[in-house]
C-alpha cells in the first residue's frame, strides 16, 4: 500500500471560512485533536497575517509533539521571517511558501510577467531554505495555469530544494479527469520530479475537491491537503475525512491509505463543528448526522438481516459507539464514569467530578440523557476562559402583541448586578439587558442554533460571534431551552472578548 501523507489546514484555509475565528486556546484544542487523529502535518495559520495568528502558530507550535507544524507565508522575506518566529519551539518546523502563476493572476493581481513570477518564487525559495530544512512551495491558482509555465516553475522549486510542491485548484474549476492529467503530466515531464513529494490541494466551489483529489492520488500525488468537515474559503476545501474513508473502503481500488487514526474521525468532526460553529450537514458524507441511519422499511429489513446490504463502512470505524448504557437522573458516579471511558474519554478526577455536575443538573430537566448530551457537555469546555460575568437567571416575558422584555442577574467578582431591557424579539432583549450589565459596546456578527439531540426536551446549542473593533470573540451555550442557550453563548464571548483585549495590550505594550 502507498502512504499518502495528510496535510491538515483546518487551522489556516479551514479558518478562513467566512464567519470563523479562532482563538489561540480553540486552535491548540483543536490541533491536539488532529495530532491524535494522526495527521502528518498541519498548517497552523498565516504569521504575517496579524500578531495574533502569530501567537496562536507560536502556541501550536509548541502544543504539539508528533506532527510536522507548518507556517504559509506569501513569497516575501518579511512573511518567511515571521513564520521562522511563530514556528520557534517547534519540534518539526516546516514553511509554506506560494506565489500565484496563472495568468489572471500574474495580469489583475500580481501584476507581473512569467520571468518575475519565476525569479521571486526562485528568491523566495532559496530564503526559506537557509532558515528551514522542510519547504513547501504552492502554485497558487496551478489549476489555471498554463502547463508548460507550470512544469516550468515546478522544475525550479525541484532544483531549489523544496521538499514538497503543491499543485492547488486554488478555485475549485477543475474537474477529475483534468485534475489528475497535471500530475501525470508533471511527472512525466518535470526532471528529477521523484526528489519532491507532489501534493493536491482542491477547494469545492463545483463540489469536486473530494474527486479531484482522489484523481491526483491515482497519478502519482503523495500528499492532499484539506480541512476537517471540509470547510474552508467559499465553498471549502476537501474533507480529510472523506479522503481517508474513501482510500480505507477501497483500498483494494486505490492501492493507497493515510496513517490516520480513524476511529478519532467522529470526535475530531464533533470538536471543529463545535469550535468553529460550523455545523455539519446531517447529509454529509462520513460524519453527518444521517451518514449512517437508515431511514425507510426496505432499507431498515435489509440492514437487520445483513448490515453490508446498505452499509458500506460501520460506524464503529469512524469512532461512533452504540453504547449500551443509558444514563438518567438516578444513575451515580460509577456508571457515569463507565460511559465516559465507553465513549472515550479518560478524565481526571476533577473533570470527572466538574462534568458529573453538569450531568446531574441536566438529568435533572432531561429523562434519558443521551450519548449525544453527553458529547456535547463533554466537549462544551475543557480549558474554561476566567468568567469575568457569570449568568445566574433570565427571566423573559414575551407575548406576540407585546415588546419583549427581558430581565437577566449575573454575577461578577465582587458583585451581582440585575438589568431589564427590552428588545425586538426575546433574544433581543436578553443581549439588551445583558449589555445593560457588561457596559461592553459589541456588535453581534454571528448567531446560529442548532439542536443537539431529537424530540421535545433536546438541548439546544447556541453559537455566537461578538465584534468590538478590531477584535472578534465566539462563545456557546448549551441548554435545554434556546432562551438560556442564546444567554449562556452571549455572556460567553463578551468573556472571551474581555480576555482576548487583555492578551493583546499585553502583547502591544511588549512590543513598544
Ligand atoms: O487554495 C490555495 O491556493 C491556497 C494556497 C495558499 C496554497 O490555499
Ligand atoms: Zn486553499
Amino acid at each position: 500500500m502507498r502512504k499518502i501523507y495528510v496535510f491538515d489546514t483546518t487551522l489556516r484555509d479551514g479558518e478562513q471560512s467566512p464567519g470563523v475565528n479562532l482563538n489561540t486556546r480553540e486552535k491548540v484544542e483543536i490541533a491536539l485533536q488532529l495530532e491524535k487523529l494522526k495527521i502528518d502535518r498541519m498548517e497552523a495559520g498565516f504569521p504575517a497575517a496579524s500578531p495574533g495568528d502569530l501567537a496562536a502558530v507560536n502556541a501550536v507550535a509548541r502544543a504539539v509533539k508528533d506532527v510536522t507544524v507548518i507556517g504559509l507565508s506569501r513569497s516575501r522575506e518579511s512573511d518567511i521571517d515571521a513564520v521562522r518566529e511563530a514556528l520557534q519551539g517547534a519540534q518539526d518546523p516546516c514553511i509554506h511558501v506560494f506565489l500565484a502563476t496563472s495568468p489572471i493572476h500574474r495580469k489583475f493581481k500580481l501584476r507581473m510577467e512569467k520571468q518575475q513570477v519565476l525569479e521571486t518564487a526562485q528568491a523566495s525559495i532559496r530564503y526559506a531554505k537557509k532558515y528551514f530544512s522542510k519547504v513547501e512551495f504552492s502554485l497558487e491558482d496551478a489549476g489555471r495555469t498554463e502547463l508548460d509555465f507550470m512544469a516550468e516553475v515546478v522544475g525550479m522549486a525541484v532544483r531549489e530544494g523544496a521538499n514538497v510542491v503543491n499543485i492547488p485548484d486554488t478555485v475549485g474549476y477543475l474537474n477529475p479527469s483534468e485534475y489528475g492529467a497535471i500530475f501525470k503530466y508533471l511527472k512525466e515531464n518535470v526532471p528529477d520530479i521523484e526528489k519532491v513529494q507532489l501534493s493536491a490541494h482542491c477547494h469545492n466551489d463545483l463540489g469536486m475537491a473530494t474527486a479531484n483529489t482522489l484523481a491526483a492520488i491515482l497519478n502519482g500525488a503523495d500528499q492532499i491537503e484539506g480541512t476537517i468537515n471540509g470547510i474552508g474559503e467559499r465553498a471549502g476545501n476537501t474533507a480529510i475525512e472523506e479522503i481517508a474513508m474513501a482510500l480505507e473502503t477501497r483500498s483494494e481500488f486505490f492501492g493507497a491509505k493515510t496513517g490516520l487514526v480513524l476511529t478519532e474521525i467522529a470526535r475530531t468532526s464533533r470538536l471543529v463543528s463545535k469550535l468553529t460553529g460550523m455545523v455539519v450537514p446531517g447529509n454529509k458524507a462520513i460524519v453527518g448526522a444521517n451518514a449512517f441511519a437508515h431511514e425507510s422499511g426496505i432499507h431498515q429489513d435489509g440492514m437487520l438481516k445483513e448490515k453490508t446490504t446498505y452499509e458500506i463502512m460501520t460506524p464503529e470505524s469512524i469512532g461512533l459507539k452504540e453504547s449500551k448504557l443509558v444514563l438518567g437522573k438516578h444513575s451515580g458516579r460509577h456508571a457515569f464514569r463507565e460511559k465516559l471511558l465507553d465513549l472515550g474519554y479518560e478524565l481526571s478526577e476533577e473533570q470527572v467530578n466538574d462534568a458529573f455536575a453538569k450531568f446531574k443538573v441536566l438529568a435533572d430537566k432531561k429523562k434519558e440523557v443521551s450519548d449525544e448530551d453527553l458529547l456535547a457537555l463533554l466537549e462544551e469546555k475543557l480549558i474554561d476562559t476566567p468568567e469575568v460575568f457569570k449568568l445566574e437567571t433570565i427571566f423573559v416575558a414575551y407575548g406576540n402583541e407585546s415588546t419583549p422584555t427581558a430581565r437577566v442577574r449575573i454575577a461578577t467578582v465582587d458583585q451581582t448586578i440585575e438589568e431589564e431591557a427590552e428588545g425586538n424579539g426575546s433574544v433581543d432583549a436578553i443581549y439588551n439587558a445583558i449589555d445593560k450589565v457588561t457596559g461592553e459596546e459589541v456588535t453581534l456578527a454571528d448567531y446560529s442554533i442548532k439542536s443537539v439531540t431529537h424530540g421535545k426536551d433536546a438541548q439546544g446549542e447556541v453559537h455566537v460571534v461578538l465584534s468590538q473593533n478590531d477584535v472578534a470573540a465566539q462563545g456557546r451555550g448549551l441548554s435545554t431551552d434556546i432562551l438560556e442557550a442564546s444567554a449562556r453563548a452571549y455572556v460567553d464571548a463578551v468573556n472571551v472578548l474581555i480576555e482576548k483585549r487583555k492578551t493583546f495590550s499585553r502583547r502591544e505594550r511588549a512590543t513598544l
